[in-house]
């Protein structure tokens, strides 16, 4: 019988033991008494800031093809999200609704009117129906910024290059580099005015290995190198140029601007990769670049909270990303992990 009994008295004995330190240190803090010195009821908790909003939702554009290279489907009528961008927004604390590409521009225009700000994807469509509509929600995004709405836009890696080529009305404004498949740093240019952009959030410790560490993903043909963009009068009184990177032949290139007078972030680089992507070797998976990350999303729905848009909640519901599954597509060893179809 004693022996029975020894591994539970050592048990409730060490617990006491244990018990003891935590109380001697003061660590038990888990009485309610203990708690909320100046006030004694649970109803402490201030209300958040009634000026943002919570609910925040981001509309996502889908962009042609099955993102999977054909092993999804062929069809020419599909058009994808990477689940990496979702997961993005998620990370950030918002929600997204697809705005997908090819629907009728009425059905977009009342998905737009549901969402607090706009990502635009990486990829490789350039033309067609997909440039239009990505063309008239960039318009629709300025408008209502200019309507006095706070209206966030993420423009990433092609979506970089499409508002580069819609501010500058010029298709052909694009440069070729060589800056696939690579991690790097970002060099910010000389007297950056990071005031309110995206890397004023960053953690200060973060926002300096940016400069010195290889914790930002790059996989791009096209981009504009800075004298370009300063020689266009259109790019130049629209954005401000905060960081540039080298591509393999050392050439430099925009990496990351801001508009001027808008809400609006263009990245020649990858945040969202970081912490969901695994098809490339090259992705960053560090501590600090899965900060990258978690930082860069944090701003985008910071920025939305300002939306003084409060659309219904129900048609928010109706047209969720959680209304479609992601597909794992990433066993192929390449490309995206995870996609969104919609046909
Ligand atoms: C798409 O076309 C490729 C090349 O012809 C083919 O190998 C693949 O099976 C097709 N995909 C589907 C989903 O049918």
């Amino acid at each position: 019988m004693a022996i029975l009994f020894l591994p539970l008295f050592f048990f409730v004995f060490f617990n006491s033991i244990l018990y003891s330190h935590s109380s001697n240190n003061n660590i038990i803090i888990l009485q309610p008494t203990h708690r909320h010195h100046h006030t004694s009821s649970s109803s402490s908790c201030p209300a958040p800031n009634p000026n943002l909003y919570y609910q925040s939702v981001i509309g996502i554009v889908t962009h042609p093809g099955d993102g999977a290279s054909g092993r999804l489907s062929n069809s020419s009528a599909v058009s994808n999200i990477p689940a990496s961008y979702v997961k993005f927004v998620e990370a950030g604390g918002a929600r997204v609704i697809p705005l997908v590409y090819n629907e009728s521009p009425q059905k977009l225009l009342k998905k737009l009117d549901l969402v607090n700000g706009v990502l635009f994807t990486g990829g490789w469509a350039k033309d067609g129906q997909y440039f239009e509509t990505v063309r008239r929600i960039f318009k629709k995004v300025l408008e209502r910024n200019d309507g006095g709405e706070h209206f966030p836009l993420y423009a990433i890696c092609l979506g970089f290059e499409l508002i580069t080529m819609i501010v500058s009305g010029d298709n052909n404004i694009l440069e070729e580099f060589s800056a696939s498949d690579q991690a790097s740093a970002l060099h910010f240019v000389e007297n950056a005015d990071i005031e309110g952009s995206l890397f004023q959030s960053f953690p200060p410790d973060l926002l300096k290995k940016l400069s010195t560490d290889c914790i930002v993903m790059q996989n791009h043909h096209f981009g504009i190198s800075p004298e370009k963009l300063l020689n266009n009068k259109k790019l130049s009184s629209f954005f401000d140029v905060l960081t540039t990177c080298k591509d393999e032949d050392d050439k430099v290139y925009v990496s990351t601007m801001q508009s001027r007078n808008y809400p609006v972030t263009a990245f020649q680089w990858h945040p969202e990769k970081n912490a969901f992507e695994w098809g490339s070797a090259n992705i960053p998976h560090t501590e600090d670049a899965i900060r990258v990350t978690h930082s860069t999303a944090s701003f985008l729905v910071s920025e939305a909270r300002k939306s003084s848009k409060r659309p219904d909640a129900q048609e928010v519901r109706d047209n969720l990303i959680y209304n479609y599954s992601p597909t794992y597509v990433g066993k192929a060893g390449k490309g995206y992990d995870e996609v969104y179809l919609f046909r």
